[in-house]
């Protein structure tokens, strides 16, 4: 996975797959079952271990992502926020320059030590040839929630404050910038290999203001996490970026662009892939389907990509219905790929 993020040559590509521990697993609804909210979980480290190192342990992938969530930064800033079954994510949404007082840096690090733990932990206990991926949300997609209060479709009220006060949207994207940063340089010095940036709700951001909050500020807390650890690569996921994916070549500090399944292979192979490594992009309803159409849809992936630098993922998250057989038929598939010699 790492060769692949720098470029080199590697025998076929490296596969790991966005919420690749989560509610598909049997063994994940078990643990679930035992302690408190899901928040709770996060900052658990013997939960948040055993949950990262579950799909290692059943499947053949390349990759461990610790188990935490995008929230836990709006949460270490003070925030409220909780998550509802069936509802997902609830905040104490904060509407206006007025509310951004209730967010204090004080206590954030000491907030997120029970993840940097938790990464020493998986560091040690993972094969050395299984890489460790830290991630953040990227301050649209975090900001989305502080604002709304949870999911949301129109965003109106992150917009709204984005159109209407863009000086004081500034001050809180400013705070996020330097915590997501913060977050992911504490990440790589307790054990994280790599990084990944999630801007999943990039995709709604209208074209007047998508470099103002998505590719600049990304950009900015690449250089941060970069400069930190040069020898970290980062991934960087702005979902539903259509033709915009192009403009993150732009950004020297990242390596490698994630791709949803809105985007065709050939795209990815002509504009990405001569400049940065991509990732991506089986649409997450071919591994609920599995079988021979996975297969193909998976194959055909490959067939484009393949010869690298490529690592083989989902455009989105595995989705809870998933049947963990696919995972591991989809990884065999992966494995037994051979790039045709050029
Ligand atoms: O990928 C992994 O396996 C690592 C763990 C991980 C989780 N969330 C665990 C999780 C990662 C990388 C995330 C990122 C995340 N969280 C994103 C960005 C990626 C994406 O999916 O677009 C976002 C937007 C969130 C916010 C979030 N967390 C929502 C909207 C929800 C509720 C939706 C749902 O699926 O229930 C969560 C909860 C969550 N985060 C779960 C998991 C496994 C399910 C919680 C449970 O166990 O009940």
């Amino acid at each position: 996975m790492i060769r692949a993020l720098q470029r080199e040559p590697v025998d076929r590509p490296p596969i790991w797959l966005m919420r690749q521990a989560g509610r598909y697993l049997p063994e994940y609804r078990a643990e679930r079952k035992k302690a408190g909210g899901f928040l709770d979980l996060c900052y658990t480290p013997d939960f948040a271990v055993e949950v990262t190192l579950q799909p290692l342990r059943r499947f053949g992938l390349d990759a461990a992502i610790i188990f935490s969530d995008i929230l836990v930064i709006p949460h270490a800033l003070g925030q409220e926020v909780g998550f509802v079954e069936g509802t997902g994510p609830v905040l104490t949404p904060i509407r206006d320059e007025a509310g951004l007082d209730v967010l204090s840096q004080d206590k954030f690090a000491d907030h997120l030590r029970p993840v940097y733990d938790a990464l020493k932990t998986v560091r040690a206990e993972l094969p050395a040839d299984k890489a460790l991926i830290g991630f953040a949300g990227a301050p649209w997609t975090i900001a989305t929630y502080m604002v709304e209060g949870g999911s949301s479709r129109d965003y109106p009220n992150a917009k709204g404050w984005a159109i209407t006060a863009p000086e004081s949207f500034d001050r809180l994207f400013a705070l996020l910038e330097k915590t997501i940063a913060d977050h992911l340089i504490a990440q790589i010095a307790a054990g994280a290999q790599i990084v990944q940036i999630f801007d999943s709700w990039a995709g709604a951001l209208p074209a007047p203001l998508f470099d103002r909050y998505s590719l600049e500020p990304i950009g900015r807390i690449a250089a941060r996490v970069k400069q930190a650890a040069p020898e970290v690569p980062i991934i960087v996921f702005p979902r539903l970026a259509g033709p915009r994916y192009r403009d993150f070549l732009r950004l020297a500090a990242i390596d490698a662009i994630s791709i949803d399944q809105s985007i065709s292979p050939e795209w990815m192979r002509d504009k990405i892939q001569p400049h940065k490594t991509v990732q991506g992009n089986l649409d997450p309803a071919y591994l609920v389907a599995g079988g021979a159409a996975m297969e193909k849809a998976a194959r055909d992936i490959l067939a484009v990509l393949g010869g690298g630098p490529f690592i083989f993922n989902l455009g989105h998250g595995v989705v809870p219905q998933t049947p963990p057989e696919h995972v591991a038929h989809l990884c065999d598939v992966v494995a037994d790929y051979r790039p045709v010699p050029a």
